[in-house]
């Protein structure tokens, strides 16, 4: 089985290509990246050296570069991560989202079926069903609730969502689709909330939380999503919908002292600062469709996942502080440029 894995330099992307080498040790895994500031080669070197990984570095827009790596590769599945992730970098500048997170499904979904594909897997997130309001702890997202985007990031997640149906539809194209509530875990790259108050906690920064802190979020062990994504490629039916998630939701501010605490650092690090436009109140997936159909649960606990992920950045520094100086950048360059 040939699997082409986008985005694997990437947090969730990363994880995946691990989680697949292991659990499959007779697939050959291509990842294409084009290493955005959120791709890290480094991430991926302990795999470089396996016979059944390959690395190439390119850009899902480009479609003579996707339809050279289709050609030699012969796909049997299509995993698609590649993104811009950032909500707070789409309210700065949403164009590049656009290019990526849709026209790139495109090009990855034309060459999906010009090679007959068997597979094309979208990875989507919970972010397209817009947000739930605090006061209704009932209600939750389901498969069948209303694409009702908030920033540019959910926007162009959701017309990608859509892209990909209708390929299904139009083309007769097999796809899936997963959308997953947030992830945390291991190679998460340090913008977002959980590893950047772990690293500025660890500095005795100021910890920046938006607004009024009680946003709400579903967190889910990185290394169970990948499961999920495994067991959709394997056996999810085509053109379905699956929903990803926990039950693990947890207010912001809440996370925010769990950390200090882990830490043993003062909440007097805690700075409220204004908050995102737009900011989504609550994500609350029920992953009803996924367990019954495909057996699916999720294993890791957040108050053990949070734990084991602290421990892992203390334990990790080599890995982040390049990021933090912004030196990874040239590890490609300085790694494979004469390669
Ligand atoms: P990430 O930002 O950590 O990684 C994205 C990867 O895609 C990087 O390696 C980057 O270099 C690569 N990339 C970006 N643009 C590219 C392009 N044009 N061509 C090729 N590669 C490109 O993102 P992540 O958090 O790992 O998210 C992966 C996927 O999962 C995304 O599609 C995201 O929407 C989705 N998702 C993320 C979460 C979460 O909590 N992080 C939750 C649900 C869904
Ligand atoms: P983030 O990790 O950016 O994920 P998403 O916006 O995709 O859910 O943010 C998670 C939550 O944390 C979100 O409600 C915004 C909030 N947040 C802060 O309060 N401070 C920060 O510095 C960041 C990055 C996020």
């Amino acid at each position: 089985m040939n699997i082409i894995v986008t985005g694997g330099a990437g947090f969730i992307g990363s994880n995946f290509v691990f989680h697949m080498l292991k659990a499959h040790p007779d697939y050959r895994i291509i990842c294409l990246d084009k290493l955005t500031y959120a791709g890290n080669l480094s991430t991926l070197e302990p795999v470089m050296d396996n016979p059944n990984f390959r690395f190439v570095k390119a850009d899902i827009c480009d479609k003579e570069a996707v339809d050279k790596l289709f050609e030699e590769e012969k796909p049997d599945i299509v995993v698609n991560f590649a993104a811009e992730s950032h909500v707070d970098r789409s309210i700065e500048n949403p164009q590049v989202f656009l290019e990526t997170n849709i026209l790139g499904t495109s090009v990855l979904m034309d060459a999906s079926r010009k090679y007959g594909v068997k597979r094309y897997h979208q990875v989507s997130t919970d972010e397209v069903y817009g947000d739930l309001p605090l006061d209704r702890p009932d209600l939750f997202f389901t498969e069948q609730t209303p694409i009702h985007t908030s920033s540019p990031y959910s926007s162009s997640k959701a017309g990608a969502d859509l892209l990909v149906l209708a390929y299904y539809r139009t083309y007769g194209l097999p796809v899936t689709i997963s959308r997953c509530s947030n992830n945390y875990g291991p190679y998460h790259f340090p913008e977002k909330l959980i590893p950047l108050m772990i690293i500025r906690a660890l500095h005795d920064e100021s910890l920046p939380v938006y607004g009024d802190g009680l946003n709400v979020r579903d967190w889910l062990y990185v290394e169970d999503h990948c499961k999920a994504i495994d067991l959709i490629i394997h056996e999810g039916k085509v053109g379905e919908v699956y929903n990803v998630g926990g039950h693990n939701e947890m207010a912001n501010i809440d996370i925010v002292k769990l950390i200090l605490k882990e830490l043993g650092k003062s909440e007097d690090l805690i700075t409220y600062v204004t908050d995102r436009k737009g900011h989504d109140r609550r994500y609350a997936i029920d992953p009803t469709k996924i367990h019954n159909e495909l057996g699916w649960l999720p294993e890791t606990k957040f108050a053990d996942g949070i734990v084991k992920t602290i421990k892992w950045y203390l334990d990790n520094e080599a890995w982040w502080q390049p990021i933090i100086s912004g030196e990874y950048q040239n590890y490609y360059e300085k790694m494979y440029g004469d390669k």
